[in-house]
């Protein structure tokens, strides 16, 4: 049994009173909804007070992005240790932002990948294809590359949650159907299952990301591979948030 897991990439959004204010949202919002984890990854700068802003609520917390090494000469980065001080228990790697718009290569990834778990922290690792790869049917090859990349064997699996997210399906209004996301999760499950064992396989949560809003969520929720959601814009609107929480804490109750 997988507990869905229900996460909010703020990406650079929010100044601190609006970050405030939708945490308090999200908190009110959650409180009649069981059976869903929610984590939420607000901007590095707003960790700290987020963290007292989550403190007594079931709500985690996460960053979007590490450097690899603990320490050093580094000028604008943090590091996973920074991050574990503030409270954060996950991290988002490989976010296709980071991946195409800040040109984050597979090395860096597989390496910041290896900080994040042995800090003991939980991994969200991102992969998917772009427009240009699904067109040209390299959607498995590039997915399959970019697991193989980023994880293998010695990244505990009890520490990583994978994210498939379409590169054309975020931040489009383009969401992959139900059954094109599920294809792609089972594919995702069926590499975990080779690189570590079926049942590993089976306990590890692979989260679907790409335009997920109050509308889709239930029909998402409801593939038989996918374990929740990585949601972007949608996130940022508690009510939107909560509504996405409900729709798979039904789906994961049997409710619908
Ligand atoms: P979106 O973003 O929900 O706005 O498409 C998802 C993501 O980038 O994780």
């Amino acid at each position: 049994m997988r507990t869905p897991l229900i996460a909010g990439n703020w990406k650079m959004h929010k100044m601190l009173a609006e970050a405030r204010e939708l945490v308090a949202g999200i908190a009110k919002g959650i409180q009649n909804i069981e059976g869903v984890e929610v984590l939420i990854c607000p901007p590095t700068q707003h960790l700290f007070p987020m963290a007292k802003a989550v403190a007594g609520t079931r709500i985690m917390l996460g960053a979007q992005n590490a450097h690899e090494e603990d320490q050093g000469a580094f000028t604008g980065e943090v590091s996973v240790p920074m991050l574990k001080e503030t409270g954060c228990t996950h991290v988002i790697i490989g976010h296709s932002e980071r991946r195409h718009l800040f040109d984050e290569g597979s090395v860096r990834l597989g390496k910041k990948v290896r900080a994040v778990v042995k800090a003991g922290l939980f991994v969200v690792y991102c992969v998917g294809e772009t427009l240009e790869d699904r067109e040209a049917d390299r959607t498995h090859e590039v997915v399959e590359r970019q697991l193989d990349e980023g994880i293998g064997t010695d990244v505990p699996a009890d520490r990583l949650i994978v994210a498939y997210e379409p590169v054309w399906a975020i931040g489009t209004g383009k969401t992959a159907t139900p059954q094109q996301a599920q294809e792609v999760h089972a594919l995702v499950r069926a590499k975990l299952a080779a690189i570590y064992d079926q049942a590993t396989a089976d306990r590890t949560r692979i989260l679907y990301g790409g335009s997920v809003k109050p509308g889709n969520a239930a029909d998402l929720a409801a593939q038989p591979d996918i374990d929740g959601a990585l949601v972007g814009g949608a996130c940022l609107v508690a009510d939107d948030f909560v509504a996405i929480m409900a729709a798979a804490s039904s789906v994961a109750s049997g409710a619908c």
